[in-house]
């Protein structure tokens, strides 16, 4: 039987094995999915187990997807620009270290038909999320990206890595088409800092449980359109188990259901 797992720390949130459980028993798959929470010192071990083909793929979610980085054989381009990990799988006899929150973001407003070609975009955050938003972003077409975070220094080492993007001070509000709350504010209920005076634009928060943060409410009751990473989340584990499977899993309504 084949193992997969999700590791983290913490990692009790996840949602990824109830997702990925889903789709091996939808396909028919000898295979489980297994959250593991990992100490920084535990990786290298952790991940020579795929070496040894005892397991068969690793999904790297909070603090290690950067950390992983030095025990891989080969990187994506995806990670090359972001410097993040998400999934990890043998090819031949070498360890590969992708990163499909670039795709799921992408695939995300897609399914949601949000278009970002031609369009300006503020992002809100520079935690581990942000170079994978920002470098979709720029595949996209996004013509203008702004980014602003409570602590400039972090905004700036970003901007190291996409020289196109503008800072902008915290609480600066810029003219723009979609705003996107890469924050961890909202996740227990409480509210940015920020007043958005503004309609028909789009509002896209990161933060899918719960479903509708202070920042999507006030954004919608002022006439704007807003979204969740619900399906940014679903299309980053569809592409991972796309690459361990060989499959392409289903996203319906069952599927969403996960999520709460
Ligand atoms: P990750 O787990 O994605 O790496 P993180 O590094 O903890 O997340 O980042 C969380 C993000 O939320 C950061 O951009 C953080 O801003 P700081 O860099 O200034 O800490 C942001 N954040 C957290 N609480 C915030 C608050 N009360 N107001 C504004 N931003 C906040």
């Amino acid at each position: 039987m084949k193992k997969f797992f999700v590791i983290g720390n913490p990692i009790s949130h996840s949602l990824s094995p109830e997702l990925h459980n889903f789709w091996l028993k939808k396909n028919n798959i000898n295979a489980v999915y297994e959250k593991k929470k990992l100490e920084e010192t535990e990786l290298k071990n952790f991940i020579d187990n795929l070496r040894n083909d005892k397991i068969h793929g690793i999904n790297v979610t909070v603090p290690f997807k950067n950390k992983v980085i030095k025990y891989l054989d080969k990187l994506s381009l995806e990670v090359e620009k972001t410097d993040s990990v998400n999934t990890i799988y043998k090819n031949g006899n070498e360890i590969i270290g992708h990163n499909t929150d670039v795709a799921g973001f992408e695939l995300g407003l897609r399914h949601s038909k949000i278009s970002v070609l031609h369009k300006s975009a503020l992002i809100l955050g520079a935690g581990g999320v942000v170079p994978s938003i920002v470098y979709s972003l720029l595949g996209m077409g996004c013509k203008k990206i702004f980014l602003s975070n409570r602590t400039i220094e972090k905004a700036e080492n970003i901007k190291k890595k996409f020289n196109e993007i503008e800072i902008l001070k915290w609480g600066e509000i810029p003219d723009f088409d979609i705003v996107i709350n890469a924050t961890s504010v909202g996740l227990k209920g409480d509210s940015l800092d920020l007043e958005f005076n503004v309609k028909d634009k789009i509002f896209y928060d990161v933060i899918y449980n719960p479903k509708e943060t202070q920042f999507l409410i006030k954004a919608k009751q002022k006439g704007n359109k807003i979204e969740n990473g619900r399906f940014m989340f679903v299309y980053q584990a569809n592409q991972s188990f796309s690459i361990w499977n060989n499959v392409i899993p289903k996203i319906d309504d069952e599927v969403l259901k996960i999520l709460g």
